[in-house]
């Protein structure tokens, strides 16, 4: 790959390629049928806090590959999937009523309690109280999305990524990082397996990982 490689933080104006390349990167998932505003609008959400970040790779022209991330330390109202729903509120619906099939859809199939618990967030009230995993929560970043081009993947584009994530974490004053990945995702669990997280539990058809990152002297 050419030296015009750089990874940086992601601004508005750079969210077109990012989008592009999340769908490239996620074809067949809902965010990705659910249309270029869903996605679009999801991907903005880690840009309007400053407990959340987006890092994206680029060549110059093309976004190669991205990683979203957040803070968590227990001030937060919603965690991920709650605070990107809320944002993306009004193109979700949008979008499902345009296409009604994506009702069926197996990933949204399978949160109809996360649904209907932000029908309630947004139509009767927002503001939920902090859980108590919340206050007890051990402060820590969490990689909540990261995804490579396939043309770009098996470069070390997503080990390029995983490492620019643990600066920002630092850089940011935190050491514990954490991230879940579907237990089937063979790719992602050894991309992060070579990167030093460790499985810490199985939840569902999913894997918490952890990596505590090294002070460097
Ligand atoms: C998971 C994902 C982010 C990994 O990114 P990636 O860029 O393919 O990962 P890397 O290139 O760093 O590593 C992948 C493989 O390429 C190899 N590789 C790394 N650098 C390389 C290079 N310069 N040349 C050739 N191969 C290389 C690695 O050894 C690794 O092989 P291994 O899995 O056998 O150990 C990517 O596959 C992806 O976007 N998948 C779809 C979306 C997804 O599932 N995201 C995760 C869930 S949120």
């Amino acid at each position: 790959m050419s030296n015009k490689i750089q990874v940086s933080e992601a601004g508005f104006s750079d969210l077109n390629k990012i989008v592009a390349c999340h769908q490239a990167a996620f074809p067949g998932t809902l965010s990705t049928k659910l249309g270029l505003n869903v996605s679009r609008k999801m991907l903005e959400w880690y840009l309007v806090s400053d407990k959340r970040f987006l890092l994206w790779i680029t060549d110059g022209a093309r976004c190669l590959g991205y990683a979203g991330g957040m803070i968590a330390d227990g001030t937060q109202v919603h965690g991920s999937a709650s605070g990107t729903i809320q944002y993306a509120f009004k193109e979700i619906v949008r979008a499902l009523i345009v296409r009604p099939w994506l009702w069926f859809h197996s990933e949204l199939a399978a949160r109809y309690s996360l649904i209907a618990r932000n029908l309630y967030y947004r139509l009767v009230r927002y503001q939920t109280p902090v859980s108590k995993r919340q206050e007890f929560i051990t402060p820590h970043v969490s990689l909540i999305v990261i995804g490579v081009h396939p043309e770009f993947q098996g470069k070390g584009v997503g080990d390029q990524l995983l490492k620019a994530f643990e600066q920002k974490s630092i850089a940011l004053g935190y050491r514990r990082l954490s991230l879940t990945v579907l237990a089937n995702n063979i790719k992602a669990l050894s991309a992060y397996n070579r990167n030093g997280w460790q499985i810490v539990e199985r939840v569902g058809v999913s894997m918490r990982m952890e990596k505590c990152v090294e002070a460097k002297l």
